[in-house]
């Protein structure tokens, strides 16, 4: 199915049962939402939802919330949806820099996956590994802080292990090729990462970063 106007993927997506369309009306209540206390991880920038949509089925035992900006973006992973019968996932359709406004200290680990690099440096404060949104992510996090992120793009990769490492995360996991690790690091895909793995030969990055008190 095409959609050529915004429009009409706006109205899909608002009819769609995954989509929580007032997420600051759930600020420190997602596990009300989702009638239960299993952990509850977050994806920045979940494109299309193939890695997010997956996850929820393949760990039952955790709670998954998309989150997306863009209408045309979110509409196809509402569309995967159809059908289909997740309770343990949630779509929210906002700008990443809004999230403290929607979640309480209730999220357990966020996935950055693929996302934008901004190489520009007056946009370094896009990234989502950039200080202020490390600090951002401290309002939501639960207890301990986990961050797992996964890119194609080298300078991103470097910056995120610099930018975590000075804010005192310490590494699980770092591969510098995750889709031929010896340690066979366990591993959903997600859409931008299978369309790339078909076209190019470049690594794909992974790091598992943790801060615990
Ligand atoms: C390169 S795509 C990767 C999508 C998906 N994670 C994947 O790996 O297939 C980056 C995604 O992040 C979204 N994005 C970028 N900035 C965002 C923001 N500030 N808030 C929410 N989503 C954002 C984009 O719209 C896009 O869908």
């Amino acid at each position: 199915m095409r959609y050529n106007v915004i429009k009409d993927a706006n109205n899909i997506i608002n009819k769609s049962p995954y989509l929580v369309s007032n997420p600051e009306a759930y600020k420190n209540k997602w596990s009300s939402l989702f009638e239960n206390d299993k952990p509850i991880h977050l994806e920045l920038g979940m494109g299309r939802g193939e890695f997010i949509i997956n996850m929820a089925k393949s760990y039952p035992n955790i709670n998954f919330i998309g989150l997306e900006l863009y209408d045309s973006q979110m509409v196809k992973a509402v569309d995967r949806l159809r059908g289909q019968n997740l309770p343990n996932l949630k779509l929210i359709n906002a700008d990443a820099k809004d999230i403290d406004k929607f979640f309480g200290k209730e999220i357990d680990t966020i996935y950055l996956t693929f996302s934008e690099p901004w190489p520009k440096k007056q946009d370094e404060k896009k990234r989502f590994t950039h200080e202020s949104y490390l600090r951002l992510y401290d309002k939501i996090f639960k207890k301990h802080k986990h961050v797992i992120l996964k890119t194609d793009n080298k300078t991103l990769f470097q910056y995120s292990l610099e930018s975590l490492s000075k804010y005192w995360y310490t590494f699980e996991v770092v591969s510098l090729d995750l889709h031929h690790d010896e340690r066979k690091i366990p591993n959903i895909m997600t859409d931008f990462e299978k369309n790339y793995d078909k076209t190019e030969k470049r690594p794909i990055y992974y790091l598992d970063a943790r801060f615990e008190d």
